[in-house]
């Protein structure tokens, strides 16, 4: 029997920092409990084996295949790029075992791409940092997938453990790990609504910030000044688009001081302005969204937004720890159509 070699990469939700990713800002990501775990074994040929109880039937592709749409793309890019790291030569077989729920916004496909890498690292025992894989996780998802992502889901989940958030600076790429509030819960509940990336409305709203930066003459557009953008003569989507990057950064700043200070209070009432830049601004809620997080915070939630990529998906909220069992409840009375996913605390 060959070597084997396991890796696990967790799912993520994004606290705050929506958008902001691939326009030069912060972002403010957790680790979850549920996660990916991946068994590698290489191979000597150029065949790629996929086996998974969580999706669909196994597969069997070959390294030079296309992405074509399937569970088992990621697989295929994720092995492709750990040839080109040298991490590899050759295909492999693959076990997958997933709690993280696809078209959810948790970052599924990010978690097993780097999973696949962390894997194929440890079988060429090499010292390429988790910085290194994320970096080559994207590449997987924007040139092979052709999914027009940011970096914050590969990074969150190439380097954050449950317990504790991440702010980044997805410019730099420098990062800090800051304690989650005390004595509150970040709960995530899926909205019965899923979406992908690949559907079009995300990859429509990366065009029209693109408009805004060639209006800007910057790729950052999270670091303009709001005054400049509020009385810039240019169409009103990409100045909507633009506000919403410049302001949900700073909210991000925000966030990030809020969680070193311990103030849960700052936190959740940015997390709400959030959602309404993101529903007015970023136009990428849904009113059964919007909806779900009116009720969220009517029944107590500190805060609450949409996280992730947007159009469905899941919720945040910051609830206060000792609330969340009937808080929990009567939300999914009144909306039977949502479900508990996760939820984050202090380690
Ligand atoms: C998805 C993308 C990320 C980021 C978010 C929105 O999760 O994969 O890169 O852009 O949407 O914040």
């Amino acid at each position: 029997m060959s070597a084997t070699f396991t890796a696990r990469a967790p799912g993520r939700v994004n606290l705050i920092g929506e958008h902001t990713d691939y326009n030069g800002g912060w972002v403010l990501p957790a680790a979850l409990s549920v996660g990916i775990e991946v068994t590698l074994a290489p191979r000597s040929d150029s065949s790629v084996a996929v086996s998974s109880l969580n999706y669909d039937a196994p597969a069997m592709r070959e390294l030079s295949d296309d992405a074509v749409g399937e569970w088992s793309d990621p697989c295929v890019g994720a092995l492709r790029e750990a040839n080109a790291l040298g991490l590899l030569t050759g295909g492999a077989a693959l076990d997958v075992t997933s709690s993280v729920p696809e078209g959810s916004g948790l970052s599924s496909s990010a978690a097993l791409i780097v999973a696949i890498l962390k894997a194929a690292r440890e079988a060429a025992g090499s010292d390429l940092s988790d910085v290194d894989l994320a970096i080559a996780a994207r590449r997987v998802e924007n040139e092979y997938m052709g999914v027009p992502c940011g970096i914050m889901d590969q990074m969150a989940v190439a380097l954050a453990s449950p317990g504790s958030a991440m702010a980044l600076d997805t410019k730099s790429l420098d990062w800090e790990i800051l304690p989650l509030p005390a004595g509150h819960e970040m709960v995530v509940v899926h909205s019965g609504l899923t979406r992908k990336l690949t559907d079009g409305r995300y990859g429509a709203r990366k065009a029209e910030c693109d408009a805004a930066k060639r209006h800007f003459g910057t790729e950052d557009l999270c670091l303009l000044d709001q005054a400049e953008v509020e009385s810039a003569n240019i169409d009103e989507v990409p100045k909507r688009r633009a506000l919403h990057c410049v302001t949900e950064h700073q909210r991000t700043l925000a966030a990030a001081k809020a969680l070193r200070d311990g103030d849960v209070a700052r936190l959740g009432h940015l997390m709400s302005e959030s959602h309404v830049s993101m529903r007015d601004l970023f136009e990428m809620s849904l009113p059964e969204i919007d909806t779900l997080v009116e009720t969220a915070q009517g029944l107590g939630a500190i805060g609450a937004r949409l996280t992730g990529g947007g159009f469905g998906g899941c919720i945040v909220a910051c609830v206060p720890a000792s609330e969340r069992g009937v808080w929990m409840a009567e939300l999914l009375k009144r909306h039977p159509h949502a479900r508990f996913i996760d939820a984050a605390s202090a380690a």
